[in-house]
């Protein structure tokens, strides 16, 4: 058997942002979904907030979720950048993914900051990705400018705020290498 850091590192740097223009179609199916979403749950949390709130959009739902996106986009984008193409591609990214997940946090100011509560989502979307990539999903996640919109969309409460979308679906993508710059340019030691 492998040995636990070999599984894990390789699945860490395996893990690529997997877009809807290559999904197959096929249904990532809920049990599936649900396991991804139980790894969220073991993020680290300060002082145990447990801030990650999820909506999960399948079938209709992800219909509807992409043609109200697509209307936002419409009406907070000035007339003169609009594009109509660009409007089209978020409609057809719903329809190419198998499920969509809103990325969600409980803001709990009274007990931590905001920057922490956004840290331990991060954290809990992070543990999303590697399941899903262990599982031979494909997901990213997506920040458009909408999701500040999408509020009353997602019937969200006053402390609830969205930060992002995660695109889930299967793909026959090959491998492909991170494109990252060697880590030690982003290290420094302190020895004395
Ligand atoms: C917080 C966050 C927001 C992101 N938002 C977008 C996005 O709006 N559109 C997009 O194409 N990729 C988005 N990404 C994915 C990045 O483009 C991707 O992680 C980066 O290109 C590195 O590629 P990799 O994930 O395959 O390693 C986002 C990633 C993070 C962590």
């Amino acid at each position: 058997m492998e040995e636990e850091i070999t599984v894990l590192t390789n699945i860490i740097q395996r893990r690529r942002s997997i877009f809807p223009v290559s999904y197959t179609g096929q249904e990532v199916p809920v049990a599936v979904i649900k396991q991804i979403l139980e790894s969220a749950n073991y993020a680290p949390t300060h002082k145990l907030t447990e801030p990650w709130r999820f909506i999960v959009f399948r079938n209709e739902g992800k219909i509807k979720l992409g043609k109200e996106l697509a209307r936002l986009y419409k009406e907070t984008t000035p007339a003169h950048q609009f594009l109509q193409k660009k409007q089209d591609s978020i409609v057809e990214k719903a329809e190419q993914s198998s499920c969509i997940i809103t990325l969600n946090a409980q803001l709990n100011s009274d007990k931590v900051p905001e920057w922490e509560e956004l840290a331990a989502l991060a954290c809990a979307v992070q543990n999303m990705a590697l399941t899903a990539e262990a599982l031979k999903v494909g997901a990213y996640w997506s920040s458009p400018g909408m999701i500040a919109d999408l509020k009353e969309y997602l019937n969200l409460g006053t402390t609830e705020k969205c930060f992002g979308l995660f695109y889930m679906g299967y793909h026959n993508e090959e491998p492909r290498a991170a494109k990252r710059t060697p880590i030690e340019e982003k290290i420094k030691w302190v020895e004395s």
